[in-house]
């Protein structure tokens, strides 16, 4: 393990992608302070060797948090991620993702923090020009939701020229699958993920599954994605913070993902192989501000930091889904 003489406080840590990144750390050995307001989250979700406080990323006293724990590194997760609900509602998201992440990274240039890891994403680029997408491509978000966190990227870019920190934001594809071990997994109410709606509708949450879109310019009509475990993208951050750790003054953005794609057809079969049953498909018309195909050019991450991916393989991303979902059932009864 590369040291971190204090702890790594992880925002958002009772969500989906933060309590798994959570996991990660520890398991790696890292001590981990989470912080997270419980609007989207669970404390249940967070695990029990980790600390919580429960405080919004923007409240000032962050500061003391960062002081009593003896914050080294800042894994910030935080932040609203509901791509329609930002175009219906875009001060939320300013307000939410760049204003309040501007006030967290304020606190941590006050507390001397030196490393940070921010959780960006694949819609930072808008509908790309070519696939696989490589993190120099055009970034043209096409969503508030996009913009807001390109907006952050800008900043923390401008905060590590002035102030002695550096940063890596990883711009997630499509996050799916859950701990391999049951420790945690998707459990947001309302999500609107395609492989989270498969596995309500096999478990019988839904009775049928949506098909947004079948005249796109992909092998059968639908979107293709690039579906990356949630377990090997919190590994990832562990990757990036021993990268930060071990190269203080240099920063980085890199795109997170497998580099190849499934189509929304190829997923809905993956999950009937995995459950032996046949999900019902509704063919509709494409959602507003869907691209067609966004797959990752990954061959940055691959060089620049340490890390094997070890779940790329769908069926097995689904599996753990569905052993999540199941669980999540029992839990609510
Ligand atoms: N889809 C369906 N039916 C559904 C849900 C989704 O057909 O019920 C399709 C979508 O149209 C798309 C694909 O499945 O083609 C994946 O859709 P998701 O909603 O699972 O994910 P997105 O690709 O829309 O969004 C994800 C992240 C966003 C991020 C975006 C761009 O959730 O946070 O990728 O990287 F912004």
């Amino acid at each position: 393990m590369t040291a971190l003489n204090g702890k790594v406080m992880v925002t958002g840590g009772a969500g989906y992608i933060g309590s798994h990144a959570v996991l990660a750390l520890l398991d790696a050995g890292y001590q981990v302070v989470v912080i997270d307001n419980l609007v989207t989250g669970f404390d249940w979700a967070v695990d029990g060797r980790a600390a919580f406080v429960r405080i919004a990323v923007e409240d000032p006293g962050v500061r003391d948090v960062i002081r009593q724990h003896d914050v080294k590194a800042i894994m910030h997760f935080a932040g609203s991620v509901v791509v329609p609900e930002s175009v219906s509602d875009p001060l939320k998201y300013y307000r939410n993702n760049t204003a309040a992440t501007r006030t967290l990274i304020e606190s941590a240039v006050a507390e001397g923090v030196p490393h940070f890891i921010f959780s960006s994403t694949a819609a930072t680029y808008g509908t790309p020009e070519r696939v696989p997408i490589s993190e120099n491509d055009p970034k043209v978000p096409i969503n508030p939701y996009g913009m807001s966190k390109l907006m952050t990227e800008f900043m923390l870019r401008d905060v590590s020229a002035a102030h002695p920190m550096n940063h890596c934001c990883l711009r997630y594809f499509n996050v799916a699958g859950a701990d391999p071990e049951g420790r945690s997994g998707q459990s947001t109410i309302g999500a609107t993920h395609l492989i989270k709606i498969a596995v309500e509708a096999a478990t019988g949450k839904r009775d049928s599954v949506g098909v947004f879109g079948t005249d796109f310019e992909t092998r059968d009509g639908t979107g293709v994605r690039d579906y990356v475990h949630v377990s090997d993208l919190a590994e990832a951050h562990v990757a990036a913070l021993k990268l930060l750790i071990d190269q203080p003054g240099e920063s980085h953005v890199l795109n997170c993902g497998y580099g190849r794609g499934f189509s929304v057809l190829e997923v809905l079969d993956a999950v009937d192989r995995v459950t032996n049953r046949t999900i019902e498909r509704k063919l509709q018309g494409r959602r507003p501000g869907d691209p067609g195909e966004l797959v990752a050019d990954n061959s940055a991450i691959l060089k620049t930091i340490d890390w094997t991916p070890k779940r790329d393989d769908l069926e097995g991303i689904v599996r753990d889904a569905l052993t999540w979902e199941r669980k999540l059932a029992e839990r609510q009864g």
